[in-house]
């Protein structure tokens, strides 16, 4: 009998070798079709709750930043942290004492101890900023005990377990949200609240990506170094599409009445990295020996099925400054944010055919969950937006309301990591984006912060 080929398992071997790079059409295409045959099953949206009872799962860099947000926000409440690292645990729950709440539960007896914080009858909310591989066992884990769960970008970097989010939370019931903080940033929200409006006329383009200098960071030898540097190592694609994306799916619509129809991504030569490691530590240093495969510029192109296309740029093993390069273009105008925010809207700007800086238009069109916000989030991570972004996500909890993004936001930006890899394994073909909303997308539904900003 001839052998059936299982999807599952090759994925699988793919992602743990990181030898996707030679992959044959037939898999390849095996690779792309819809999985779940059956109907769009959505999240029933909750009670109202009195308090969310949060277990936090990793608890490094940014992890310790959402906590801190966390202890916060009112109706928030840390009963369990759990990090492979016991000294990360301690200051997690000494945090949490020191802020006046009783002192959490901690786990950190071996990698998987989070399924033990998982299995807690107490917890409500499963929350992780652990590094990209954990996401989606904690994910599953969380949401097959009943939690709702929140996790750090990418929510998942295979496509089978981007269907495995939504299967999931689908059977359960249970909300899995990938929190993409630059959806809440400042400028970001503006240009959305504007786009609403008809600022910019009909969507036609946009631009953005990550384009941040991590040489030093993934040459570090602790940390988020270590697995960054790890990734860059096996992989090739967009690692880091999300905070772009972000924000410029919701300007679009996407899982909204739009949906994204195919891709296709180009890497450059690959130098960065390698260039540093021979600057810093010498031609015959260990580092000076590691072999890098990620290009160091990643460039994506997406259609939408309504017919406007995105450019994405992943490009951090190079000298440069930071930006997400926001850019938003319709009929009637274009804004950028990078590197400073800039805007033309035909008859509404002062001159014709020129930028002007937004300043105006940021009194007249601020988003309301910024007026709302603004004063509290001062100091928080990034600018403020984490704080909102954690805030907002407690409210929808306590008022038994649905979260503003949703797990088909979650594997539709991911999803753009792992089939950019795939496009240049392939030799940078394009490939048709998987529904991962069986149709469901057809449906027209505004977003929460724009029904519900208060
Ligand atoms: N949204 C943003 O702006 C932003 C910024 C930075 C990082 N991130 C995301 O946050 C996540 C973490 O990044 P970071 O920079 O904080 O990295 P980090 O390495 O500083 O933190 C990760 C933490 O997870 C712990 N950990 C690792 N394996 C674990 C396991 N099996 N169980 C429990 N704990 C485990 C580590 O000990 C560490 O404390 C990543 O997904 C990253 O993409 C997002």
């Amino acid at each position: 009998m001839k052998k059936q080929f299982n999807r599952r398992d090759f994925i699988k071997s793919v992602a743990l070798t990181g030898v996707g790079l030679a992959v044959s059409d037939e898999l390849m295409a095996s690779m792309q079709p819809d999985r779940i045959t059956s109907p769009y099953q959505p999240v029933p949206v909750g009670e109202p709750m009195k308090k969310v009872r949060i277990g936090y799962v990793g608890v490094g860099l940014q992890g310790t930043s959402h906590v801190e947000n966390l202890l916060k926000v009112e109706g928030a409440e840390i009963v369990a942290v759990c990090d492979i690292i016991e000294s990360k645990v301690q200051n997690a729950q000494d945090m949490v004492e020191k802020a006046g709440f009783k002192r959490p539960e901690g786990y950190s007896k071996s990698e998987v101890d989070w399924q033990r914080l998982c299995e807690r009858s107490d917890v409500d909310l499963v929350y992780t900023a652990t590094p990209w591989q954990w996401h989606v066992p904690i994910c599953l884990a969380a949401m097959n005990n009943g939690k709702h769960v929140a996790t750090e970008v990418p929510a998942a970097i295979t496509l089978d377990d981007c269907w495995k989010l939504v299967e999931t939370s689908e059977k359960t019931g249970k909300y899995c949200i990938m929190m993409e903080n630059c959806n809440y940033d400042k400028v970001e929200m503006m240009i959305l609240n504007m786009v609403k409006k008809g600022m910019f006329g009909e969507m036609v383009h946009a631009e953005c990506g990550y384009l941040h200098d991590l040489r030093s960071v993934k040459h570090d030898m602790k940390g988020e170094g270590v697995w960054r540097r790890d990734f860059s190592m096996h992989h090739n694609g967009d690692l880091y599409p999300t905070h772009g994306l972000g924000p410029v799916m919701q300007c679009m619509d996407i899982n909204r009445g739009n949906y994204f129809d195919s891709m296709v991504s180009f890497g450059s030569k690959t130098r960065g990295l390698h260039e540093y490691a021979i600057e810093k530590f010498g031609p015959d240093s260990p580092q000076a020996r590691e072999k890098f495969v990620l290009s160091d510029v990643v460039t994506t192109v997406i259609k939408t099925m309504n017919g406007e296309t995105i450019v994405v740029t992943h490009d951090t093993s190079l000298p440069r400054p930071y930006s997400r390069n926001i850019l938003v273009q319709g009929t009637r105008g274009i804004v950028r944010k990078y590197p400073e925010p800039k805007i033309y809207i035909e008859g509404v700007s002062k001159t014709d055919d020129q930028w002007e800086p937004i300043n105006e238009y940021l009194k007249k069109y601020q988003h309301p969950i910024w007026e709302e916000l603004e004063t509290a989030s001062k100091g928080a991570g990034h600018g403020g937006m984490d704080y909102i972004e954690d805030y907002r996500l407690v409210n929808a909890l306590l008022k038994g309301i649905e979260p503003d993004m949703d797990v088909y936001d979650a594997v539709v930006m991911s999803a753009v990591r792992v089939l950019s890899e795939q496009s240049i394994a392939k030799g940078n073909k394009t490939l048709k984006f998987p529904d991962f909303t069986r149709g469901m997308w057809k449906n027209k539904r505004e977003l929460m912060v724009m029904t519900n900003p208060g």
